[in-house]
């Protein structure tokens, strides 16, 4: 199957790493290299761009999509959370420029034998790195009712959580959970009638809960920012795009901490505390897609992009 995938706010992003001067921009969420590419064409020719992703699929399409930039991009098959050691491994101090543009891509969504969503019905896969030893069947044949509920509740935001974990757990006791079309009609089972007549598909945020918990996503992005802000340049840019609220919280959070100075009580006479400010922040309020480019491409709508400069 073809690899589809448009890159959400492309003008925002380039705007906001102001690519046009940047020596070395790393692209954390590489995918199908949409956005990659479009930096890659506006940095100067001594420029380079490391992209990282853990899907080989992924990497396989922008390893086509950007031969034509030769030395001037080095691709890296990991997960992102490996940051530190990636630059080190590639000779690489300071960085200028670092995107991530989270989640899932439409690519992996469409793709059904990849299990992401009830769209299809196929083996409830949802490992966005095929190697990894964790997938949504584990969740959901192997963890507890009550360690599911937490899931669906702290990841997926699902009023119904333990209700729809009671209706798993009851589920798989008579045999076990292994596609995405079986998942999503006990999610339709477990979710009252009345709840479920308006708005988006019942399964989604459980869809999203165990897709989270499967490549342990908030973690890894959590973990990474304060670690791309330490290896970029004075002046260098991070730009991030989250897709819902709880990822847009986690980089909310980050760069307010990072953009913070002294954090000594205002009694003390001279800081004891040492802290300087990391960042600025340069979106007070998230950048999001206008109304052309949803209408243009409906998986932009959640968008929201943050971005700050080292200092
Ligand atoms: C929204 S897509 C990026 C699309 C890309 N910006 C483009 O325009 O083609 C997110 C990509 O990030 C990858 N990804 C998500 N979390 C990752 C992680 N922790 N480490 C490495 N890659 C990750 C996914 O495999 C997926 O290909």
């Amino acid at each position: 199957m073809a690899y589809r995938h448009q890159p959400v706010l492309l003008a925002e992003v380039l705007e906001q790493l102001r690519t046009t001067s940047r020596s070395i921009v790393v692209d954390c969420t590489l995918g199908g290299a949409g956005h990659a590419e479009a930096i890659l064409s506006q940095l100067p020719p001594s420029g380079i761009l490391i992209g990282i992703d853990q899907d080989v699929a992924a990497i396989s399409e922008a390893e086509v999509r950007t031969a034509r930039f030769g030395q001037q991009i080095t691709i890296v098959r990991d997960n992102f959370r490996n940051l530190e050691r990636i630059l080190t491994d590639a000779g690489v101090e300071e960085v200028d420029g670092v995107l991530f543009d989270l989640g899932v891509s439409s690519a992996q969504l469409d793709a059904a034998e990849r299990g992401f969503s009830y769209w299809h019905d196929s083996r409830l896969d949802m490992r966005m790195n095929p190697q990894a030893k964790l997938s949504a069947i584990d969740v959901v044949n192997t963890y507890s009712c009550e360690r599911i509920a937490q899931v669906l509740r702290e990841y997926g935001e699902e009023r119904w959580a333990s209700r729809i974990a009671e209706f798993i757990c009851r589920s798989r006791e008579q045999a076990p959970i292994e596609t995405t079309a079986q998942l999503a009609q006990i999610v339709r089972d477990a979710i009252p009638a009345s709840a479920r007549r308006s708005g988006p598909h019942p399964a989604r945020r459980t869809f999203q809960a165990l897709r989270i918990e499967v490549n342990d996503e908030l973690n890894a992005i959590a973990t990474t920012l304060p670690i791309a802000v330490q290896r970029l340049a004075k002046g260098g840019r991070i730009v991030v795009i989250s897709y819902h609220s709880l990822e847009d919280r986690i980089v909310k959070q980050a760069f307010t901490r990072l953009a913070q100075g002294c954090i000594c009580p205002p009694k003390v006479p001279q800081c004891q505390c040492g802290r300087t400010p990391q960042l600025k922040i340069l979106t007070r309020r998230p950048i999001r897609p206008t109304a052309a480019e949803i209408a243009n491409n409906p998986r932009a709508r959640s968008a929201k992009l943050r971005a700050a400069e080292r200092v």
